[in-house]
């Protein structure tokens, strides 16, 4: 350094030469300096800015869920309104029905190309024969244990009590034919049975005298002319195969729309098989009964409408 000194340009290269040596040691000490700081203000915000995170996070956890709360559906209260008895016994009586239908058609109609097929299907007219005894071995035995669940058990008679014809029903099948054609502006509040339900169970309790009185004497010929002229018997044969069709007709049609077609049950109405009954259908339907059990209800009666 001396040396350039001495030659005379030297201040200025000197200069220079410390400008820049300061220049890096700044620099150095900078990138230092800067490192240090980032890394300490690093390790004192990150606990701040995880509980942010977390303090965030929750927050929108929680409005998500308010939101979903207020979408969702709330859920629906149900009242039990059929036993376990009740449930066992309608099951039993729908499956012996369905195959006795499917059974004694085609026995009806035995000339028809159908149930040639469904002869062929089911091993023959002796085994499709043999099907209609057994299924109404079980009609039977249901009528025999209904029978005895009306007499017997306290449960038992006071369904069959709600379900008795009264003066209340004439007037409601009157009162709704009046709501149909639209001179009422609401229908009839019904209490536990309907007169439309009171009408199904009547129907079968007398489609059942009918078909297994006139079952008896087909099943048994021999014994039964024994106490009756022949054409008793060939009453009863036109009376079974024609009450048959009226049966299966009025299945399908009536109680087929009202606990599957009918647009408020469809496709099926699940009372048969839980014995459960929302609580709002049971405002709509039953709004007396449902009175009974849960006070006034605070809005509805027939008219209202029900998705459930
Ligand atoms: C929902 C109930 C029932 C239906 C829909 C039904 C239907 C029928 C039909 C359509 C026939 C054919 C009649 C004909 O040939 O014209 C028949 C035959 C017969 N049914 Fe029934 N039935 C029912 C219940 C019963 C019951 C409860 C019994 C017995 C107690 C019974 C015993 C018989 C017998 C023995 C025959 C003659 C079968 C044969 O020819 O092999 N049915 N039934």
């Amino acid at each position: 350094m001396k040396e350039d000194m001495h030659e005379g340009h030297g201040w200025s290269a000197l200069l220079k030469t410390v400008a820049e040596e300061l220049r890096e040691e700044r620099e150095r000490l900078e990138s230092q300096v800067n490192w240090r700081v980032l890394a300490e203000a690093e390790r004192e915000i990150a606990p701040e800015l995880a509980t942010e995170a977390r303090r965030r996070l929750r927050e929108r956890v929680a409005q998500r869920k308010k939101e979903a709360e207020a979408v969702a559906p709330v859920e629906e209260e149900y009242h039990q309104r059929f036993s376990l008895l009740f449930r066992v016994q309608h099951i039993a009586l729908f499956v012996g029905c369905i195959v006795l239908i499917v059974t004694g058609l085609p026995l009806r109609y035995a000339e028809m190309h159908w149930a040639e097929a469904f002869f062929a299907r089911m091993g023959g007219v002796p085994v499709t024969s043999a099907l209609h005894r057994v299924a109404a071995a079980v009609l039977i035995a249901v009528g025999v244990f209904h029978m005895g669940y009306i007499i017997l058990l306290a449960e038992g008679r006071r369904e069959f009590r709600a379900l008795l014809p009264g003066k209340k029903d004439f007037g409601d099948l009157f009162h709704n034919l009046l709501h149909f054609v639209g001179l009422m502006p609401r229908g009839p509040r019904f209490d536990r049975f309907s007169y439309v339900e009171k009408f199904d169970y009547w129907a079968v309790y007398w489609g059942m005298v009918i078909m297994i009185g006139s079952g008896i004497l087909l099943w048994f010929p021999e014994i039964g002319m024994r106490y009756f002229p022949k054409y008793a018997l060939d009453i009863a044969q036109v009376v079974h195969s024609d009450e048959a069709l009226l049966a299966a007709t009025a299945i399908v049609v009536w109680h087929f729309y009202n606990v599957h077609f009918n647009p408020e049950c469809f496709p099926i109405d699940w009372a048969w098989l839980t014995g459960r009954i929302s609580k709002k259908r049971m405002r709509k339907h039953h709004p007396l009964e449902y009175e009974r059990h849960f006070g006034p209800a605070a809005e509805g009666g027939a008219g209202e409408e029900v998705s459930s």
